[in-house]
């Protein structure tokens, strides 16, 4: 029994030291102010810095605690506003992954940062922070336009501030690659707003390309310029890399070249010669489910002059079983509202089925939305896609379908695995 005792009499002294700490001075109440070390940076850093960098598209960085202390009314009054993180799609329609949401609570923590003082807290109460960019696990190859392109050079002003030009990635394919990732690295982080990529036969961006009258790559607004160009991805800051969801890739033929299609805006910066990359991550084997981007497209609508919220909808029936794993909408900067639904068989009852719906539209934040859910949103056989647009046209003239920027698009690539 001895050595039992020897154990066990330790343990009552700790008991009592504790016991007789716990009355003697009870812990200190947390303060209930919001502080940065322990409430704001964890937010901060997770769903601001990943834009707001130094040198980023932002008017200022949000990354240290003298950054967010100076700019703390602006922080309030964007989150409480829901303007920032920029974020369009309704949270009524689905869930996505990467979602640039903040909750409620998050949204007060900062309102409260910002009215109790900005108070820095105690070091000890830092959350350890997560590395938020995900990498990809291993890039193949990595493709970039012939030479560096300086934003604006063939405006005739140089006073414009977007330029959209498009360029040829050639990934040399001599043999079919499935692309189950990719990752755009943009060459100027304050110019580039956002980036589409587009696979098309090379002789087809070849013919573009040549018959640019100007330098380097081609003028560019709705589309690359080809007749049936697919999507494969897009890309806006703080998106971070791409990684097709479930076990699903995009295959890319040989002799097939990459367009990129680059949104620059120069509001925050004067333009300077840039190279923006993408790196392409293959799959080793081929992957099981190779998936299509299905475009459902309204190409017949005229919008009236001096309209607001003229609305169209198209509806199209899917002849077998499908997945649908995430949409991208497309619209140009008259578009108001955008929705792609999933409707039951024509004469059947059901629920419908919303895959993105996008109450104000803004042709700065397009980009692809993936499910949330692991199994992507599965589609019966004769089951409707429908797509909704509306515009806002303040213009004298109608407009109608094009590619220019004064031309309207209603469009939506949905990346779907199935017979199709
Ligand atoms: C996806 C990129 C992105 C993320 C994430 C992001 N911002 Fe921004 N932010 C921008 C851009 C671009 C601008 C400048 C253009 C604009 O105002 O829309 C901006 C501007 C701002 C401004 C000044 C203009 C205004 O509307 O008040 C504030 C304040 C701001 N952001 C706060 C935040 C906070 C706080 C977060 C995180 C909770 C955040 N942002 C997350 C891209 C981002």
């Amino acid at each position: 029994m001895a050595p039992m005792q020897v154990f066990r009499a330790p343990f009552l002294l700790v008991v009592a030291a504790a016991l007789t700490a716990a009355c003697g001075a009870p812990p200190a109440k947390p303060d209930p102010r919001a502080n940065w070390y322990r409430d704001v940076q964890p937010i901060i850093a997770t769903r601001c810095a990943t834009c707001h960098v130094p040198g980023g598209i932002t008017p200022f960085a949000l990354q240290t605690y003298e950054e967010v202390k100076e700019h703390s009314a602006q922080v309030a009054n964007a989150v409480s506003t829901h303007r920032m993180p920029p974020w369009v799609a309704s949270a009524d329609c689905n869930s996505y992954k990467g979602e640039r949401r903040l909750t409620q609570s998050e949204i007060a923590l900062l309102v409260d940062f910002d009215k109790q003082g900005a108070l820095l807290g105690d070091v000890a109460d830092q959350h350890p922070l997560k590395p938020t960019g995900a990498e990809l696990p291993w890039v193949d190859k990595t493709v970039k336009a012939a030479a560096p392109y300086t934003p604006n050079q063939f405006a005739a002003d140089k006073k414009r501030v977007d330029d959209y030009r498009c360029f040829i990635l050639d990934p040399d394919l001599t043999s079919t690659r499935d692309l189950i990732g990719f990752e755009v690295v943009p060459g100027d982080r304050r110019a580039v707003h956002h980036v589409l990529l587009y696979t098309v036969p090379k002789a087809e961006a070849m013919a573009l390309e040549d018959g640019s009258p100007e330098g380097l790559g081609w003028q560019c607004f709705g589309g690359p310029g080809t007749d049936a160009p697919k999507m494969v991805g897009g890309w806006v800051p703080g998106s971070g890399v791409t990684r097709f969801p479930g076990q699903t890739g995009v295959s890319l033929f040989a002799g097939d070249v990459l367009i990129m299609q680059v949104h620059y805006n120069l509001s925050q910066t004067t333009a300077i010669p840039e190279e923006t990359q993408v790196k392409l991550q293959y799959s080793v084997n081929p992957v099981p489910y190779h998936a299509q981007m299905f475009p459902l497209v309204d190409k017949k609508f005229a919008i009236p002059p001096n309209s607001m919220g003229y609305a169209r909808s198209i509806e199209f029936e899917l002849p077998v079983d499908a997945t649908i794993w995430g949409v991208i909408p497309h619209l140009h900067t008259k578009g108001a509202t955008a929705k792609v639904e999933i409707l039951p068989p024509t004469g059947t009852t059901g629920a419908d089925t919303c895959l993105v719906d996008i109450p104000k539209w803004d042709f700065q934040w397009q980009q692809f939305y993936f499910f949330s859910a692991p199994r992507g949103v599965p589609m019966s056989a004769n089951s409707r896609l429908k797509l909704s647009c509306s515009w806002n046209n303040p213009t004298s003239q109608t407009v109608t379908w094009g590619e220019g920027t004064d031309d309207e698009m209603c469009l939506a690539f949905l990346y779907v695995t199935g017979k199709i």
